[in-house]
């Protein structure tokens, strides 16, 4: 069976995307078979993996029901993916039937048996593409910016992630926190791993050990569709990806 994990924040700019695309390319070089969602109607997803946009099936295709699952599935050079639509933007107003929440879970069902992961890219809300993400899950990893703002916004998931278990998936759990953009040379980023590290600890939700460090590298590879692990597997940032591949891991063993 496919172990389903949502990358999410409601914030913008935090490393989502990135952490879907790299954790993939960790996983795929460790011989697991990967599967990517972009559910973020920006789409930022498909076009960091280089996926064909203008043609191909999207995940609203397949929420709406018009399309199969498996039809929607494309080759990327770093994992499998279905790719986003901008028409996801207005799934708030389109779909209002009871258990909406459910769709992208059912969706999924005849998918399970061909992958080891599937991996959730959620847009920066915690509207009703976030909430099908977390209804699909397993579990749950929040990449978050090594500022005071960002865990102000943990409480806010956290509360989300409680009404969707009390309503929706029982067995979610969140993986952890992972620091992205961490500078560990500077003194506010080693303030804001103890604030993160108290504030996790009343919310009973874990800090991953490992972190990612900011790089411009990262963006060079984004704007060639390269994954950073294949575009500088020398960079510190794609160290730091392997290290919280292995650390996930071992974790969700
Ligand atoms: N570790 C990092 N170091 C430097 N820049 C990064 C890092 N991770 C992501 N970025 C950049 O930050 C921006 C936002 O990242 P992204 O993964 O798209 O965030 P989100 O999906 O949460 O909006 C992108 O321009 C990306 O290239
Ligand atoms: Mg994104």
């Amino acid at each position: 069976m496919s172990k389903i994990i949502s990358i999410s924040n409601q914030k913008g700019g935090v490393g989502k995307t990135t952490t879907v695309c790299s954790l993939a390319a960790g996983l795929k070089k460790k011989g697991f078979r990967v599967l990517m969602i972009d559910l973020d109607p920006q789409g930022n997803l498909g076009f960091s993996v280089g996926a064909e946009t203008e043609t191909c099936a999207t995940i609203y295709d397949v929420l709406k029901g018009d399309v199969k699952t498996q039809f929607a599935i494309q080759k990327s050079d770093t994992a499998d993916i279905i790719i986003s639509s901008i028409l996801l933007s207005g799934i708030e107003l389109e779909f209002t039937n009871t258990g909406r929440e459910f769709l992208l879970k059912e969706a999924l069902k005849p998918i399970l048996g061909f992958y080891d992961y599937i991996l959730l890219d959620t847009p920066p809300a915690l509207g009703i593409l976030t909430i099908n993400a977390f209804t699909a899950s397993d579990t749950i990893v929040v990449p978050m910016l090594s500022d005071i703002f960002s865990l102000q916004g943990i409480a806010k998931l956290y509360e989300a992630v409680e009404r969707v278990k009390k309503y929706c998936n029982p067995s979610l759990t969140i993986s952890g926190i992972l620091l992205t953009k961490f500078n560990p040379r500077t003194l506010l980023s080693r303030e804001i791993r103890g604030t993160a590290e108290l504030i996790a600890q009343d919310l009973n939700i874990p800090l991953f050990d490992s972190y990612i460090r900011s790089s411009v590298v990262i963006s060079e590879a984004q704007s060639i569709q390269q994954n950073i692990l294949d575009y500088s597997p020398k960079n510190n940032i794609a160290k730091d990806y392997l290290q919280f591949t292995d650390e996930l891991l071992k974790k969700e063993a």
